[in-house]
């Protein structure tokens, strides 16, 4: 299954001791995820993502149907989730790294999702209002983890989600976020952009099947925000 000697796979199991009706009936979904030993972000699976996977598999009644955007998607862990649960999604990384797009796809593949069938693939780059922003159609949900793993991309990323809920107005975007300095705040850019947050509570997740987040996350700081307008 692996793809020369770079790439290691690694498996996500989520489970519920419930169903979706709240029914005591054990449901799991394992996702199989290729890792390439690469100097790039892109490539590896960041711990905020397992955090935004989790919570989107526990609303996993609520994804059925929804149109679901991931930006910065890398891996995917997120978004492939959300399709695997019923929600129709379109995964993006910048469209600069024809590489990184790649390696989405083969993370699609290798969970069975068919990429231009089950799921969409596109370039999508922060801050730059290109043919791909216009053509994403109507959005319900957007996903994003770990995107704004440095300063310089925070306004970038905040002026296409201002376009992108400007358009979409009942849509919010949902995004893990990996605290790795304490100077950092997107709360400026938020009020420039009329953007509004919330933060959610992370504490819990998982408790459904028994597992602690903060042993998936390790000494990390991961923050789950939903920002709306
Ligand atoms: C820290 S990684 C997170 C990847 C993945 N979401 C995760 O949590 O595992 C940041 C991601 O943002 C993408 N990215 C960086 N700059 C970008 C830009 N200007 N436009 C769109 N995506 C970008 C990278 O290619 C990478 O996939």
């Amino acid at each position: 299954m692996s793809d020369g000697p770079n790439e290691q796979l690694k498996k996500f199991v989520f489970s519920s001791k419930y169903n979706c009706q709240g029914q005591i009936q054990e449901e799991s979904l394992e996702i199989i995820i290729p890792e390439l030993l690469q100097a790039s972000y892109s490539f590896y699976t960041w711990p905020s993502a397992p955090v935004l996977a989790w919570f989107l598999w526990e609303h996993r009644k609520e994804l059925v149907g929804l149109q679901i955007l991931e930006i910065g998607s890398g891996t995917a862990l997120p978004g492939i989730v959300a399709a695997k649960c019923g929600a129709k999604v379109t995964l993006s990384d910048s469209a600069t790294l024809p590489k990184s797009l790649a390696h989405t796809k083969r993370c699609c593949q290798l969970n069975n999702l068919i990429v231009n069938q089950d799921i969409r693939v596109i370039g999508l780059t922060w801050g730059l209002f290109l043919n791909d922003l216009s053509s994403v159609g109507p959005i319900d949900l957007i996903l994003g983890s770990d995107c704004f793993y440095e300063p310089s991309v925070f306004e970038d990323i905040l002026v296409t989600i201002s376009y992108l809920l400007e358009a979409n107005p009942n849509a919010k975007f949902l995004c893990t976020y990996q605290e790795r300095s304490s100077d950092w705040s997107i709360e400026h850019l938020l009020a420039k952009w009329n953007l509004k947050c919330q933060v959610h509570n992370i504490n819990n997740l998982g408790q459904s099947a028994g597992i602690d987040i903060h042993d998936l996350i390790g000494d990390h700081s991961i923050h789950l925000l939903e920002i709306f307008r």
